[in-house]
């Protein structure tokens, strides 16, 4: 893909996150109340802040390990991944949860896109798994 198409898509699909998120944050504004479903909401928030690096490894070795290096930056058919945890992305963003995450859903540059493919919590503890590596 070329890299301006690309561009595109990313601005495409990080407006697409935003409205989502709008969209839930509406939603659990108008769940106010209802206790049953706030603390649901809050057991997946704190879930989320914190994936399970153990259970992420697995995750990894099911559906990343194809395509990824844990343990050296050399490439497979991605870049290998080892190194992320001292800071930063192969393409030279911050390697950060969100970033992390965001790349994991929307895939692209030859990467599928697990937003669909994996549930939040196997995505949360693959992306703290990554981040160890
Ligand atoms: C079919 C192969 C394939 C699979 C499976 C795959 N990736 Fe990737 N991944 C790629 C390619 C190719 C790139 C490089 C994309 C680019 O340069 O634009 C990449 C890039 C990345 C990056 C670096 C993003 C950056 O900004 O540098 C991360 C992190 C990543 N993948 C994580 C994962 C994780 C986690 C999984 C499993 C859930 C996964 N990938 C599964 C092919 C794959």
């Amino acid at each position: 893909m070329l890299q301006e198409e690309w561009k595109g898509m990313k601005k495409i699909i990080s407006m697409a996150l935003a409205l989502s998120l709008a969209m839930t944050m509406g939603f659990a504004q108008s769940q106010k109340g209802n206790k049953k479903k706030t603390e649901k909401t809050e057991k997946a928030a704190k879930a989320a802040a914190k994936g399970d690096p153990e259970k992420g490894k697995e995750v990894f070795e099911g559906k990343c390990n194809i395509c990824h290096n844990p343990d050296s930056k050399e490439k497979k058919i991605g870049p290998g991944l080892q190194g992320l945890k001292d800071g930063k992305l192969p393409s030279g963003k911050d390697a950060t949860h969100d970033n992390i995450l965001a790349n994991v859903n929307a895939g692209g540059g030859g990467m599928p896109a697990f937003k669909e493919l994996l549930t939040d919590e196997e995505k949360e503890d693959v992306v703290a798994y990554v981040m160890t590596l």
